[in-house]
């Protein structure tokens, strides 16, 4: 049994031992949990820089490598080989299913498309104009009030059905956002659609005529899902498992990572990216844009590059880039003047020293919005459609962290730089 191994902190004339834990893939970490009770200090990362969080089997990223695994599996794989029902159920469950699970998995999700007819009164009360994210965590977070019998985070069924409702339920609520949104009528799931074109039928078939996606849009979609899904701890996980931390129930928890999804930093980048680049309008602007990122007196950065964790490409990218190719050639819109700015301010970007010492290179959100925006979705409906892939990711990770034994209240101390104790001044002496 090899000896455990230790770092060593010192303090003054005091050393400490830190236990060292090697992972199975990734840097090892220093385990700093007794580190307050046996030497009276806190350590210091506010945006979680340097700081394991929690143990997960989930997800694996390798950011200098640019690699991307769920359950082992990478990415580029799955993306085009899997589909995504069959990576929630391997994010679920933790392997490849057979196709006698697929089947029972998937007609489980299919079965609970629909969402309670009383909750159509939700949109209502919101304005037209209202953004789908605002409706989106409003209604989510009420689901709890629907589904009250699968909110007991004890019970291991519990937990099952409230998983799959929320997976099943999701590309519904965000349809009927976006339906609200432009005044049509809600349109109803159908058990005889796979979940990408059961989304796409919500969200642009009407009453008044038949509607069937072409295949390669449907593709195109079940791919932005997959590529979507989950993706270790970043801001919008990390919300749905401080939240869980506390007993929330998990309608309560994914509604709370919707919200934090929202932010442009995060999932509101595919909206912002594909503003910025309407905004930049021709190819002849871009030098302007681009000195503007660089300029340290401006807050203006390009949208749709950079990440925490991918120093090298994010590997997302580079499979959305290929679907984004396929989309446009479908919808004959290859010279898309926005698609033209985006491949030249990717060219522009990569061979700027700033951006290449930098390692900002292009993420998921560059391409997606601009698949998105081609396949007639608003850019307000760009992040919602982030939030519905990346649900399994988040229920997945919340079931992880309840079904840890050791688990307890997230619950992160500061460094205090506020006055120190003072009395009370009655306002006459002011
Ligand atoms: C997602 O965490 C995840 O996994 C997220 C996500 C997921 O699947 O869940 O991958 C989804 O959120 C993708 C990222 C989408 N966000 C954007 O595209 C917004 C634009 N990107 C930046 O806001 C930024 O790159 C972040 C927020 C994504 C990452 O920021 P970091 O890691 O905190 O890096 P930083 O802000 O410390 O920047 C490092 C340097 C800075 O310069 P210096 O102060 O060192 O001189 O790089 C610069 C920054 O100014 N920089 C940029 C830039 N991003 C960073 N400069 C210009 N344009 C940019 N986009």
């Amino acid at each position: 049994m090899a000896e455990p191994r230790t770092a060593t902190l010192t303090i003054g004339n005091m050393t400490y031992d830190l236990p060292i834990h090697a992972p199975t893939a990734g840097p090892d970490v220093i385990d700093i949990s007794k580190l307050y009770a046996t030497a009276g200090v806190f350590t210091h990362d506010p945006g979680f820089t340097s700081t394991s969080a929690c143990e997960s089997a989930l997800t694996f990223i390798d950011g200098d490598k640019g690699e991307l695994l769920h359950r082992g599996y990478p990415i580029d794989q799955l993306a085009k080989k899997s589909h995504y029902l069959e990576v929630c159920y391997l994010l679920l469950y933790g392997e490849l299913p057979s196709a006698a699970l697929l089947e029972d998995f998937e007609h489980r999700v299919t079965h609970h498309t629909m969402v309670h007819e009383q909750m159509h009164n939700f949109f209502r009360g919101f304005r037209r104009d209202a953004h789908p994210m605002a409706t989106m965590v409003g209604v989510v977070g009420a689901m709890s009030a629907f589904y009250h019998d699968s909110t007991d985070i004890n019970d291991p069924w519990q937990r099952e059905v409230a998983s799959i409702r929320l997976i099943a339920k999701l590309p519904t609520i965000a349809a009927m956002a976006y339906k609200y949104s432009i005044g049509q009528p809600f349109v109803y799931p159908r058990n005889d659609c796979d979940y990408a074109t059961n989304f796409l039928r919500m969200c642009f078939a009407v009453p008044a005529e038949e509607y069937q996606p072409d295949p390669i849009l449907s593709r195109a979609m079940d791919r932005i899902f997959t590529l979507h899904a989950d993706h270790e701890q970043n801001a919008s996980t990390s919300t749905v498992r401080l939240a869980g931390s506390s007993g929330a129930n998990p309608f309560a928890c994914i509604a709370a990572g919707i919200a934090c999804l929202w932010g442009p930093a995060h999932g509101g980048a595919n909206q912002a990216c594909l503003e910025m680049l309407q905004e930049i309008g021709t190819v002849d602007r871009i030098p302007e844009y681009i000195a503007r990122a660089k300029d340290k007196n401006d807050p203006f950065r390009l949208m749709g590059f950079g990440h925490r964790v991918y120093k090298n490409f994010d590997p997302r990218a580079t499979v959305m880039k290929e679907s984004a190719d396929e989309v446009l050639d479908l919808m004959g819109i290859h010279n898309n003047p926005v698609l033209q700015v985006a491949k030249e301010l990717e060219r522009q970007a990569l061979n700027d020293p700033y951006f290449a010492d930098k390692k900002l290179f292009p993420n998921v959100d560059f391409y997606s919005g601009i698949i998105l925006e081609a396949m007639g979705f608003p850019t307000s409906m760009f992040t919602p459609i982030f939030a519905v892939s990346r649900t399994v990711g988040w229920i997945a990770q919340w079931k992880e962290m309840i079904a840890d034994p050791t688990g307890k209240i997230g619950r992160p101390r500061q460094l205090y730089t506020g006055p120190t104790q003072r009395d009370y001044v009655d306002i006459e002496n002011r």
